[in-house]
């Protein structure tokens, strides 16, 4: 029981000092099999999730400004016919090794961590840390963890051990800046059904960016690559993809990068949003050479994408927007880790629906809770769909951390939502579909959680058909793991 009368539960859905426990570095590589176990793993699941993350949110007790200027680590929890062996080691990068080396911070982070010294140790110091923690993707035969600026890490996916950089076969050209996010095509039609991976790069000008698209078949063999000219500065993240077409979401931003060479900030943090601009809509062919179309919406910002698809002339994509950048509100000199949730936005389900015949886009929100980390059944990625599984808050509106995971079934409108406060918080679901699935939500939701009340994680498995049954299995970790980012599921199983 944790409310009273005077403090309902909707104000006490976390207690801070413990959420902060979250943000407690990870120093420590496990390597074991998983014993401690509530409930029963399904013999069906086999299979090897991977999952990417800042762990290192001090170097030596110097605290950085921001957790996703940490260093990325990558765990992989592998199922293996009811039994679960769990591995994490983090990216050997160049910059990983130098700082464990020295014990001291040695390079500015993109979130706004300066070196020690003050203005003259980070004026003019631009060359910044490839810290691999955003992203984790096995393809091709290759594990790469991938952050969004600078050449991918492959990773031995057995060990976890760091093989080096990978630049994806030399698929890139100089000067363009690598993009986490990817979608994988089920069902490529230009490829006679096989999946095919599709990722992008952006080569940033002063007035213009070059985006350029790249679909990898299954072997990791380049099948296609094409790129058009976007004017103005293209900050994205995400993209969502369709049969024919890839689609872009261009946030009203400017980039203003003097305060960084300066010292004065990070390089996120010269990001400003365009007053009085639109939302740019870009919609990219993925046949032939034709023309890229340009619409326009509202003014709002976007990092991550559910899923889009097509119903004749109109294309539909779902997104978690927010009415403005959400990651720069930590100021300078100030501890993240005491950030007035009431000065976020809150991030929100919406639908955007795409008419190429007139050129005009339609917003309709689909759930105000706010949300992250979406996920849907890999099958139907760029295809209609039924089920969105999220992150969520645990109170139905304002900003919070994500605390519970629901499942949105957007033909009702129906949600399911299962909770882990007021002591778990949540990261980014996963969809693992049954491999005799009988319908689009036959399958189960992998999620790590923390459990702050005994500052470990679990990793959670829920029924995808009924979250409301609550958890199929929990297993508890021997260690905590720290706030991630994405991960990704592969069938083969690395133990
Ligand atoms: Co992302």
């Amino acid at each position: 029981m944790i409310a009273t009368e005077q403090e309902p539960k909707s104000l006490l859905s976390f207690d801070r000092e413990r959420w902060k426990g979250w943000y407690e570095s990870q120093p420590n590589e496990y390597d074991y099999w998983i014993e401690d176990i509530e409930g029963e793993i399904p013999p069906a699941l086999n299979g090897t999730l991977f999952r990417n993350g800042p762990a290192l949110f001090d170097i030596n007790g110097q605290r950085l400004h921001h957790p996703f200027d940490g260093d990325g680590m990558v765990c992989a929890i592998a199922f293996d016919q009811g039994r679960v062996h769990f591995c994490n080691r983090f990216v050997r990068t160049e910059g990983y090794l130098k700082e464990q080396q020295s014990e001291k911070i040695l390079y500015r982070g993109v979130f706004g961590t300066q070196k020690p010294g003050g203005l003259w140790a980070n004026a003019f110091n631009i060359k910044l840390k490839n810290i691999a923690n955003t992203h984790v993707v096995y393809w091709g035969g290759k594990l790469l963890a991938m952050w969004d600026a600078a050449e991918h890490y492959r990773l031995d996916p057995k060990t976890l051990e760091t093989l080096g950089k990978d630049d994806r076969d030399g698929i890139w050209a100089k000067g363009d800046v690598s993009k986490t996010h990817y979608r994988i095509d089920p069902n490529c039609n230009q490829d006679g059904g096989a999946p095919c991976l599709v990722s992008f790069v952006i080569k940033l000008g002063i007035l213009n960016c070059k985006i350029t698209i790249h679909e990898q078949d299954p072997t990791g063999k380049l099948q296609r690559s094409y790129s058009h000219i976007v004017p103005g500065f293209a900050f994205m993240h995400d993209l969502v993809i369709t049969p024919n077409y890839c689609i872009f979401v261009q946030n009203p931003m400017t980039f203003n990068p003097i305060p960084f060479f300066l010292g004065l900030k990070g390089a996120a943090r010269c990001l400003k949003p365009k007053p009085n601009s639109p939302t740019r809509i870009l919609v990219i062919p993925r046949h032939g050479k034709q023309p890229m179309q340009v619409l326009e919406t509202q003014a709002g910002f976007t990092y991550h994408h559910v899923n889009a698809f097509e119903q004749g002339d109109r294309i539909y994509v779902d997104s978690i927007a927010y009415e403005s950048e959400p990651l720069n509100k930590v100021e300078p000199g100030t501890d993240y880790r005491d950030i007035d949730f009431n000065t976020v936005p809150p991030g929100q389900l919406f639908r955007f629906t795409l008419n190429l015949a007139d050129s005009t886009v339609q917003q309709q929100q689909l759930l105000e809770r706010c949300c992250e980390f979406p996920a849907v059944h890999p099958h139907h990625v760029g295809r209609p769909y039924r089920y969105v599984y999220m992150g969520v808050a645990e109170r139905p509106t304002g900003t919070a951390p994500l605390q519970a995971i629901a499942k949105l079934d957007l033909t009702t409108g129906e949600q399911q939502i299962w909770s882990a406060a007021p002591h778990g918080f949540v990261g980014e679901p996963i969809f693992v579909p049954h491999p005799d699935a009988k319908g689009e939500d036959h399958g189960w939701v992998l999620a790590l959680v923390y459990d702050s009340s005994h500052h470990q994680s679990d990793v959670v498995i829920l029924d995808g058909r009924d979250l409301n049954q609550g958890a199929i299995a929990r297993l508890h970790l021997k260690h905590h793991i720290p706030y991630g980012l994405h991960g990704s599921w592969t069938p083969t199983v690395f133990n």
